[in-house]
């Protein structure tokens, strides 16, 4: 029997022509951005997949690691019978590790990923028939609500992979102010935030001996022409990425090797040889400087995981009252 998974189709329908337009405008700016959403196709979920298995990536075993040891404990002050919600769920697999302990009445997978999400999302159904499983396409770094319908007691927000990394301070603070708006008083938020550390870890990670960064990069460029119909040559930018100390963030850029023009929707845009399109920022928090920001958003330290060489943190934290 196909397993059944409630699906809502948030906003996408209408949304190509504004992501276009939004590509558009950051590279028009100077110097040039794009935002880390664009990533997250379907080749490009899975090649994030694919680094969460790096050796040099440790965000996503250690997260793993704590998640693990942490469960009951994560249980306790959770409690059963949640709505459990996930921000940018992709694979699904990081809440496999709590299912059991937290008994949740109901859980929601929201990514941006249309087809990825629903066989994260089918496959999560099948392998917990106990669970009642929806999933929402949707850009949770744009204003959103809940879908109807959602069974349980207390919405809480399940946001891992220090994904928060990937908007800046003042993003990141908007957006937990919003997500605390979803939440009734009480509503919980557990996040997983990457940790500061030295940067030789840090570049590792980013640069990993597989190439798999680089081809999750440059994978942006192969979604231009794929989805976008944009005439670009990914072979003439080289994937950059390093620890920017001063503000606290790994930043990751797509280097153009020679001059060259690309097209996107009628628009021809110039790269001088060296000049480089931003594509990422990741950045890492001190657990104090978190829970500064969490707090500014109304929301409340409950209780803290780390592993023992401090690389990265999970937090639990409540709405205020
Ligand atoms: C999803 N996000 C938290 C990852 C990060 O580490 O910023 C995305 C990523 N970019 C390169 N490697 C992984």
């Amino acid at each position: 029997m196909t397993p059944v998974v409630h699906f809502h189709d948030q906003h996408l329908p209408a949304a190509s022509q504004s992501l276009c337009e939004e590509l558009l405008a950051g590279l028009a700016a100077s110097p040039k951005v794009c935002s880390p959403k664009f990533f997250y196709d379907r080749r490009g979920s899975e090649l994030f997949d694919a680094i969460c298995c790096q050796p040099e990536y440790y965000p996503t075993r250690t997260e793993e690691a704590i998640l693990q040891a942490a469960a009951s404990e994560i249980a306790e002050v959770v409690g059963r019978d949640a709505t459990l919600i996930e921000l940018g769920s992709g694979a699904s697999r990081k809440i496999r590790l709590l299912l059991e302990a937290l008994r949740p009445a109901c859980y929601l997978g929201v990514d941006i990923s249309r087809d990825f999400l629903l066989e994260c999302t089918r496959r999560l159904a099948a392998d917990y028939p106990w669970l009642e499983v929806h999933a929402a396409c949707a850009d949770f770094s744009r204003p959103m609500v809940w879908p109807d319908g959602l069974a349980g007691e207390r919405p809480v927000a399940f946001f891992p992979g220090s994904s928060i990394g990937n908007f800046s301070p003042e993003e990141a603070e908007v957006f937990l102010d919003g997500l605390a708006a979803l939440l009734p008083p009480g509503g919980g938020l557990l996040i997983g935030v990457d940790l500061i550390k030295e940067r030789k870890i840090l570049d590792a990670a980013y640069n990993d001996a597989a190439g798999i960064t680089a081809a999750f990069n440059l994978n942006l460029l192969e979604r231009l022409r794929r989805e976008f119909e944009a005439e670009v040559e990914p072979k003439r930018f080289a994937h950059s990425a390093f620890y920017n100390a001063e503000a606290c963030r790994v930043e990751m850029h797509l280097v153009s090797r020679c001059e060259q023009v690309i097209r996107l929707a009628g628009a021809s845009i110039p790269f001088a040889e060296g000049e480089s399109l931003h594509t990422e920022n990741s950045y890492k928090y001190s657990i104090d400087g978190f829970r500064d920001l969490a707090g500014r958003a109304g929301f409340v330290p409950q209780a803290l995981w780390t592993d023992p060489d401090a690389l990265f943190s999970l937090h639990y934290l409540e709405r205020a009252a």
